[in-house]
């Protein structure tokens, strides 16, 4: 993905030649200053190992679930291994499970949606609004049937959904709102925090987020039962009483369904002290994603992504673009080249819609034996699959984004730069084009 710094080597052939990846954030070369990691990380994470606080509900651990529980304004939250298992609790604690549907926006990342189907329920794909990239609440609405328990929603590159709507939506229908909130650390709507708003809310912190623990995550709610099955599913072992407030499930305690989604105690003693440092960067990051909005508005071609009223935008986990072929008079590719050889890392590649994806749109038989809710009728199931044109406004809209450098502490001017860069390249889309053809 553009915004992982995504090193990638192979080994020397004496140490087996094995691939190895490291996959945190990107700082972008002399324009920026920002160091994700620092000491005060290292010395936790240090001091941490030395008291072997490795395992379990450590005091570090409690104290990052209280902290988030007062940043989110929600009464319940768990920490847990990642993002995706985060949503997977989530999802159990809402009660998904065979044969429902779940409805997700088709531009999302595969992992919100994924734990559906180990819970044996059905993605459904909605469009995503053209100008906000976010879910389409009446294409969510039209897609809602009577198997329908709930709807995903991510507040993708840190732009936040229409909440009010979503809300009354859920209200009129009773589906269940899950909020995926691991672009949007820190963000709000009309002053309310994200992910405190739906029936729960989740978010990851891996490697290259806003919040790193390098991998981990976190369930918070409001919502007791939904705080109660996220526990049952993936906590086995923390302790009788430390967690559960009601009764409900306390015979199954401490083990719970005996599967283990417990975070790391060390990746959330990192993630304690980033959290210190997350409104500081959200700021320094605001400040140079809209001053260079601000620019582009008066550039023919280009379109910055359009917020909700009364959406702060936080986390800004991806700095995204609308791109008008026509209108720059030059191909979306040539673009970006341009831009990389001025220095800048520019991307064309969001993530892949998810209804695009073999798996999604071909279907698997996931449990073998024709089971599982992406069975085809070839597969002895009634999955419909998916196919080009099925989500046609998403797909537009889609293709024309484009991915510039995130800056995180960038340099006095360097916001300016590349907006320089950028006109540069659109003062010269011509003679560019003519160099293509
Ligand atoms: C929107 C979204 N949801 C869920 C996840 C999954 O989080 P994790 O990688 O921590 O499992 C990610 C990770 O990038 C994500 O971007």
């Amino acid at each position: 993905m553009p915004e992982f710094d995504n090193h990638c080597d192979n080994l020397p052939a004496a140490l087996g030649g094995a691939p190895v990846f490291v996959q945190t954030a990107e700082t972008q070369g002399k324009l920026d200053r920002w160091q994700q990691m620092g000491e005060d990380e290292a010395q936790l994470a240090y001091d941490m190992t030395l008291r072997n606080e490795l395992s379990g509900g450590t005091p570090v651990v409690r104290e990052f679930e209280d902290e988030w529980r007062k940043r989110t304004g929600t009464q319940f939250a768990i920490t847990t291994i990642n993002g995706t298992s985060a949503i997977h609790s989530a999802m159990y604690g809402l009660g998904i499970g065979p044969g429902d549907e779940v409805i997700t926006p088709t531009g999302n990342w595969i992992c919100s949606i994924a734990p559906a189907l180990m819970l044996m329920a059905r993605p459904v794909f909605c469009e995503i609004d053209p100008k906000t990239l976010l879910i389409d609440v009446e294409d969510a609405r039209r897609k809602i049937t009577e198997r329908t328990k709930a709807i995903v929603l991510v507040h993708l590159w840190g732009h936040v959904c229409d909440m009010d709507a979503i809300m009354k939506l859920s209200e009129q229908t009773g589906v269940k709102i899950i909020e995926d909130c691991s672009h949007a650390h820190g963000a709000s709507y009309n002053g309310t925090p994200v992910g405190s708003i739906g029936h729960a809310g989740v978010w990851s912190f891996q490697g290259s987020k806003p919040v790193s623990a390098g991998e981990g995550g976190i369930v918070a709610t409001n919502d007791v039962d939904v705080f109660e099955r996220s526990c049952l599913i993936g906590q086995v072992n923390r302790k009788v009483g430390m967690d559960l407030v009601t009764d409900k499930y306390r015979q199954l305690q401490p083990l719970g369904l005996g599967i283990k989604f417990r975070a790391h105690p060390v990746g959330i003693g990192i993630a304690l002290v980033q959290l210190k440092k997350l409104d500081a960067l959200n700021a320094r990051r605001s400040q140079y994603i809209q001053t260079v909005e601000q620019a582009v508005k008066s550039i023919d071609g280009l379109e910055p992504i359009t917020s909700h009223l009364g959406a702060q935008r936080g986390g800004f986990y991806g700095f995204c673009l609308h791109y008008d072929e026509q209108k720059m008079g030059l191909s979306k590719q040539r673009f970006l080249d341009a831009l990389r050889q001025e220095g800048l890392q520019a991307y064309a590649e969001v993530y892949p819609l998810l209804h695009r994806l073999p798996l999604f749109a071909d279907g698997l038989d996931i449990f073998t034996g024709g089971r599982g809710p992406l069975c085809t009728p070839q597969m002895g199931g009634d999955y419909p699959g998916y196919k080009e044109g099925d989500l046609p406004i998403s797909e537009k809209a889609w293709d024309k984004l484009i991915m510039l450098p995130m800056l995180s502490d960038p340099i006095e001017g360097a916001a300016e730069n590349v907006i320089a860069a950028i006109r540069k390249i659109a003062q010269h889309a011509d003679r560019l084009a003519a160099v293509e053809a």
